[in-house]
């Protein structure tokens, strides 16, 4: 990859790049829609992710292009931008825009971007190119921005100029990870602690749906308004800042407050979910991954039936890992409603898995799905 980028780079822009970028994606392992209502998340870095190779000019020109797209966008440096339509290259726009109303100064760039994350699947594409931005960035003007600024000034660009209020999750998990680590992280606090995912006997692997999400943003704000609903409702008797600061037992007294069946559900979900995140952290540390396992199964569950952001295809895959022997858990995972699952598969199992797993989905759904086993690895970096 990193020769094809080059050449492609030299033959499109007569010159060598200063520096390459890489920037993984994100599978998040358990603790969905969590992000948003202040508690705790468990995602990783996976081995897929954006590449950017890319150099200073002199002619004030920002130059995006991209080996996945045929936009070629040539834009002045100036002070500040808009999003435009909703093209890939407002991902990188929208950073350059946040660091220039940061105060930052930069000058022209040549860039030259690559992914090989299946986009709009739940791996989060998005945050990858935007992390990956601000750290190409911060290197090539030594901005000094610390990793945990980078990816909340990535979620700023995200709600703000994109235009989805997605919690930090995302933007989290590519800055920070680490090989072969989770990290159990607190939306609200942003304290965090690298817990060991060695998967021993079991490879992690995620399967695409291929089901393209398509009124995922708009689904995805609605789900973000009802939790505010339901927590205005709770707060009424309780004095808590999000969703996440309720307990089971106090909610179990306090959930006749919310008079709507539906906000009712949504808020079962993110305090059970939530609850869950803090047993999988103890079920890890203890290396039990079959309690892990029942976990995962458990979180797909209440996605399917309390938040409703599941969906047939998602549905068809975890049903089949609940069947099958060598399995002992699997969850949809990101946003939802298409993308991804992850499953945990025993390693000798895992091409049985994937030719059972087809034919049953195809059967069920019509079209294959994708299923590739996944490392856990680092977060942005150089990419030498
Ligand atoms: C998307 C968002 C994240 C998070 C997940 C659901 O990936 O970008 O912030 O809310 O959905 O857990």
């Amino acid at each position: 990859m990193q020769i094809e980028l080059l050449k492609e780079f030299q033959n499109r822009f007569h010159k060598e790049p200063e520096n390459m970028f890489f920037c993984p994606g994100r599978v998040n392992l358990i603790g969905e829609h969590i992000d948003y209502n202040g508690g705790n998340v468990m995602p990783c870095a996976i081995s897929l992710g954006t590449w950017l190779a890319v150099s200073k000019n002199t002619d004030k020109k920002l130059r995006f292009q991209c080996l996945n797209f045929p936009e070629m966008v040539d834009l002045h440096l100036q002070s500040s931008y808009s999003r435009t339509g909703k093209e890939w290259f407002n991902y990188p726009l929208g950073i350059i825009n946040q660091l220039l109303e940061d105060g930052y100064s930069i000058s022209g760039l040549d860039m030259l971007f690559y992914g090989n994350l299946p986009i709009g699947a739940g791996l989060s594409s998005s945050a990858s190119v935007e992390v990956l931005t601000v750290f190409a960035l911060d290197q090539l003007f030594q901005l000094n921005i610390p990793r945990t600024d980078m990816a909340l000034l990535s979620k700023k660009v995200e709600n703000e100029f994109i235009g989805v209020n997605c919690g930090i999750m995302d933007q989290f998990a590519v800055a920070m990870g680490k090989k072969n680590r989770a990290i159990q992280l607190n939306c609200d606090s942003l304290n965090y602690d690298y817990i060991p995912f060695e998967t021993g006997e079991y490879v992690l692997a995620i399967i695409n749906s291929n089901k393209k999400r398509t009124l995922t943003d708009s689904k995805y704000n609605e789900r973000f308004s009802e939790c505010g609903a339901a927590l205005k409702l709770l707060k009424q008797e309780l004095k808590v800042q999000s969703l996440c600061d309720i307990n089971m037992i106090s909610f179990q007294s306090h959930r006749h407050l919310i008079n709507d069946p539906v906000l009712e559900k949504r808020a079962l979900h993110v305090i059970s979910e939530n609850e869950r995140v803090r047993e999988a952290a103890i079920s890890l540390k203890a290396e039990d991954m079959i309690a892990f396992g029942k976990l995962m199964f458990a979180s797909h569950q209440s996605l399917k039936e309390l938040y409703e952001v599941s969906g047939k295809e998602l549905d068809a895959i975890v049903n089949f890992c609940q069947t099958f022997n060598g399995c002992i858990g699997a969850r949809m995972t990101g946003a939802g409603f298409g993308g991804c699952a992850i499953a945990l598969v025993k390693k000798e199992s895992i091409s049985d898995f994937t030719i059972q797993l087809s034919d049953y989905y195809k059967k069920k759904i019509g079209y294959a799905p994708d299923v590739f086993a996944s490392e856990i690895g680092d977060g942005v970096k150089e990419w030498k």
